[in-house]
């Protein structure tokens, strides 16, 4: 399953990618939210897991000029105080931050979810994750609620579509 949007392919992650991903997961500033950088094996796994969520799970965000690996954003199944929901996650390369791609493949992403008749997407973001929180209010999400996982605080943001 691929998306377009005006300057982006969003496509199933492929073991070419994991270059890409490396030089996101191996940023300590691109993982500052999370809980640790990842190295090539670890990322290798999350490509494995992303592949196994299909036809969901985040996608790679290529350019469609030239075909520039600048990311990954897709849809991620989240378990969040006990209630089963779908999660609109993105992570680009820095060299690309700025540009409104993320929310370009965000907003993609939310209208193939409601697409799939889904009637509430959210975005699970560390409260100091400014750009993040940025991403989800262009993509139509206000803060529905804040929880406790992953062993730290998180922010809710939430989008809904009646169906
Ligand atoms: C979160 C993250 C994806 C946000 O990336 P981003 O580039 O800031 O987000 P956008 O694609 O929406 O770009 C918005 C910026 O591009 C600018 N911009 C430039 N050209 C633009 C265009 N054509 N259209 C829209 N915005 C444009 C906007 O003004 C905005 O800048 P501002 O926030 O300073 O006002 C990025 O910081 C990231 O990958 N972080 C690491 C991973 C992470 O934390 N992920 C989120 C976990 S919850």
């Amino acid at each position: 399953m691929v998306l377009e949007t005006a300057r982006l392919l969003l496509r199933p992650l492929e073991a070419r990618d994991l270059d890409g991903l490396i030089q996101i997961f191996s940023d300590p500033v691109a993982m500052r939210h999370y809980p640790s950088t990842k190295t090539r094996e670890e990322g290798a796994a999350w490509l494995l897991w992303c592949q196994g969520l299909a036809p969901v799970g985040l996608h790679a965000a290529v350019l469609k000029a030239d075909g520039a690996f600048v990311g990954q954003c897709g849809l991620v199944p989240q378990t969040v105080d006990g209630k089963d929901e779908l999660e609109i996650g993105y992570l680009l390369l820095q060299a690309h931050w700025g540009k409104g791609l993320a929310s370009e493949a965000a907003m993609a992403w939310r209208d193939h979810g409601f697409s799939l008749g889904r009637t509430r997407l959210i975005s699970l973001i560390d409260p100091a994750n400014t750009p993040s929180i940025r991403v989800a209010e262009r993509v139509g999400m206000t803060l529905d609620h804040e929880t406790a996982k992953w062993g730290k605080r998180l922010l809710v943001y939430a989008i809904a579509q009646e169906p």
